[in-house]
């Protein structure tokens, strides 16, 4: 059970910006910091004094169970800043409850609503200027939570640090993205970790992503561990498959992370009409709908791109390329997405959450 301490978060204010320094217009995802971060420990079954330091380097012993055992767990969540100066955020309670859903399934301890609600909004106030305005700016922030206790037997932390960085963001994936479906390895089993931002579950990925890397695709799409027939999610998003003008997904399960992004397009696609249809997909009827011209897009979708439209996919060494279409559902959710995250639309689902 988590103890709640009251409190007010202690201050450290950086004595310098590095936001002068910083070229927004050519960055590189997620390698430049803003000044502040946000730190809390658990210890002694509680939660201690929230902080916010200059964004700094932390000295850890080697033994923390994290180095080990990889009790560590993330969200991934953005702030958006409309034309005359108002920062925003996108749902950030589902992030916040898919945080503790996390944790639950790593053995770690629930993070209080109010600790993640006023150190993100203490945070971002601080670092502000960093949100830039304009249709593709954003802040990527990470809150993340690492097992600290200094002990190399397999077993759950007894401490374990809560922290949050945010990095300035454009588009995440540039241009289209060529995917193969998996044959051979897992992302994630029944009864796993697939639902949770466990770090794991990316390590996991980047040996089978590199192998169809050197292939040419850049993204796996992940199928069901047991057959590999059934099309489940891609390394950083869910998909979505436009077969005439019915779009598929692939319903949330243990193994697939219950994206923000998929269930906002979901019910966009209500909103306007779009049939939906959240089932298993098979594997061998989106070739055979790729053969027979019904399938028309594919896309993924995920905090980062917003949408990232696929222009192929390979099967059995087979190669299927997707043909340019107009009007495509990809870019019309988007932009009705970005537009909503940038104040520029109305929100009629109630979505966008004031800084
Ligand atoms: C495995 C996985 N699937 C899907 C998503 C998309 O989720 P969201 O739309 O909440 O960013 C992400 C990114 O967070 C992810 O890591």
């Amino acid at each position: 059970m988590t103890k709640l301490a009251t409190y007010e978060i202690d201050i450290v204010k950086s004595k310098t910006t590095k936001i002068d320094k910083f070229d927004f217009e050519n960055l590189a995802f997620g390698r430049t910091f803003t000044d502040h971060m946000f730190v809390c420990d658990y210890e002694d079954g509680t939660w201690q004094q929230p902080k916010i330091l200059p964004y700094q380097p932390m000295m850890m012993d080697p033994s923390a169970r994290v180095f080990h055992y990889a009790q560590a767990i993330f969200e991934g969540m953005k702030a958006y800043k409309d034309d005359d100066g108002n920062a925003w955020l996108f749902r950030p309670e589902d992030n916040f409850n898919r945080f503790n859903k996390s944790a639950e399934r790593l053995a770690m301890p629930a993070l209080p609503k109010d600790y993640f609600f006023d150190g993100l909004l203490t945070l971002l106030r601080m670092d502000h200027a960093w949100i830039q305005p304009g249709i593709g700016n954003s802040l990527y922030i990470r809150p993340f939570m690492i097992a600290t206790e200094s002990a190399i037997s397999a077993a759950p932390s007894n401490s374990y640090r809560f922290m949050i960085i945010c990095s300035p963001a454009k588009a995440y994936y540039t241009g289209k993205v060529r995917v193969t479906f998996a044959e051979k390895y897992s992302r994630s089993a029944n009864g796993g970790v697939g639902f949770a931002k466990a770090a794991g579950n990316y390590a996991a990925q980047f040996y089978p992503t590199a192998l169809a890397q050197a292939k040419g695709f850049q993204q796996v799409v992940w199928t069901d561990a047991s057959t590999h027939e059934y099309l489940e999610e891609a390394g950083t998003m869910n998909v979505f498959f436009r077969v005439n003008d019915t779009l598929l997904t692939a319903p949330i399960s243990d193994r697939i992370l219950d994206g923000i992004t998929r269930k906002s397009i979901l019910k966009l696609a209500e909103d306007n009409n779009i049939k939906v249809d959240v089932r298993r997909v098979k594997v061998s009827e989106i070739k055979e709908a790729a053969r027979n011209g019904e399938l028309k897009e594919i896309f993924g979708a995920g905090t980062a791109a917003v949408i990232s439209p696929i222009s192929a996919f390979e099967h059995s060494e087979e190669v299927f390329e997707l043909p340019e279409i107009e009007g495509s559902y990809a870019s019309m959710f988007k932009t009705k997405i970005l537009n909503i995250q940038h104040n520029v639309s109305e929100d009629p689902n109630g979505w966008r959450f004031g800084i």
